[in-house]
């Protein structure tokens, strides 16, 4: 695998390779690698003759400056995993690489900005933005591979491309969870064994939330996903909402695809996790 920190060494590498009709697949992440994140690296490979992987903390997105801190940053394990993974690049900037002092960077996001995530964390889509418009700005990848564990930050990122009509096509990739149904996540690492065993009401919220889904009482569901997720002890709901898959307003009978969204802190611990209830 070949690591770049220069944005210049990157961009010239990728830059040959375009010329040469290669089709560049990129994965932004923010490392502490798990199965989920080397999940969009094996469909990348499947889509891609090159795969780009990043790892960069990116300061922007976090509002709370503790949570950037205590951040997790195995780098070398990271590597380890992109190495067993056959990734071909790793693009590793440091924070004084991607920005150069106090820049602006505004977009207008809309109301997606203001629902779900963005109520809870002002500014975080300004910072996923502004850092993932720089990447693609970088690389120019033909492809780029999200998560659909941060579903709204996948309609933000499409937002973008749309808005500013960057040549860019987005692959949306399926949630990896353990085999008890935790969404996998770098936060993860946080829990406690009392934690983790309590974090399980969010998926099995979830899961039942789709078996039971019908689409003449979504608002008593969501209510009663609502009231089990509270109900478990350690738990602080932020939201559970049963939501229009594209616009994320309350769904309707007429919503496709409609998606259940949650997030919660789990002891010290904010995770989220979503499951598309009806196609
Ligand atoms: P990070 O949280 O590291 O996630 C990187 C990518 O991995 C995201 O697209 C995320 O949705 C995906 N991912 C995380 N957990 C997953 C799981 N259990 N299954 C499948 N995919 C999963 O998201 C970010 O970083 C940052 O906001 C970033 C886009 C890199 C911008 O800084």
């Amino acid at each position: 695998m070949n690591t770049y920190t220069s944005r210049k060494g990157l961009s010239e590498y990728l830059g040959g390779l375009r010329g040469g009709n290669k089709t560049i697949g990129f994965v932004p992440t923010m490392g502490a690698l798990h199965q989920g994140h080397l999940s969009l690296i094996a469909i990348a490979q499947q889509l891609c003759d090159v795969v780009v992987c990043s790892i960069f903390v990116n300061p922007t997105q976090f509002n709370d400056p503790k949570d950037l801190e205590k951040y997790p940053r195995p780098i070398q394990s990271d590597i380890e995993k992109l190495e067993q993974a056959g990734c071909d690049i790793l693009f590793n900037p440091e924070v004084n690489e991607m920005y150069a002092g106090n820049e602006q960077w505004h977009l207008d996001l809309g109301e997606l900005e203001h629902l779900l995530e963005g109520k809870f964390r002002p500014g975080h889509y300004q910072g996923v933005t502004q850092v993932v418009y720089k990447l693609f700005d970088i690389l120019k990848p033909h492809l780029a591979f999200f998560g659909q564990k941060d579903y709204q930050q996948f309609l933000v990122i499409q937002k973008m491309v749309d808005m500013l009509s960057l040549p860019v096509k987005l692959v949306m990739c399926p949630i990896l969870r353990e085999p008890d149904g935790l969404a996998m996540s770098s936060r993860n690492i946080h829990l406690s064994a009392e934690d983790r065993q309590q974090a399980l009401i969010l998926s099995k919220t979830l899961k039942w939330l789709k078996e039971s889904f019908n689409p003449g009482g979504i608002d008593a569901l969501q209510k009663e996903g609502a009231a089990m997720i509270s109900a478990e002890p350690g738990i602080n709901l932020e939201y559970l909402e049963i939501v229009d898959g594209k616009s994320l307003h309350p769904a309707t009978a007429d919503s496709h695809p409609v998606v259940a969204l949650v997030a919660a802190k789990v002891g010290a611990t904010r995770l989220i996790d979503n499951i598309i209830v009806s196609d």
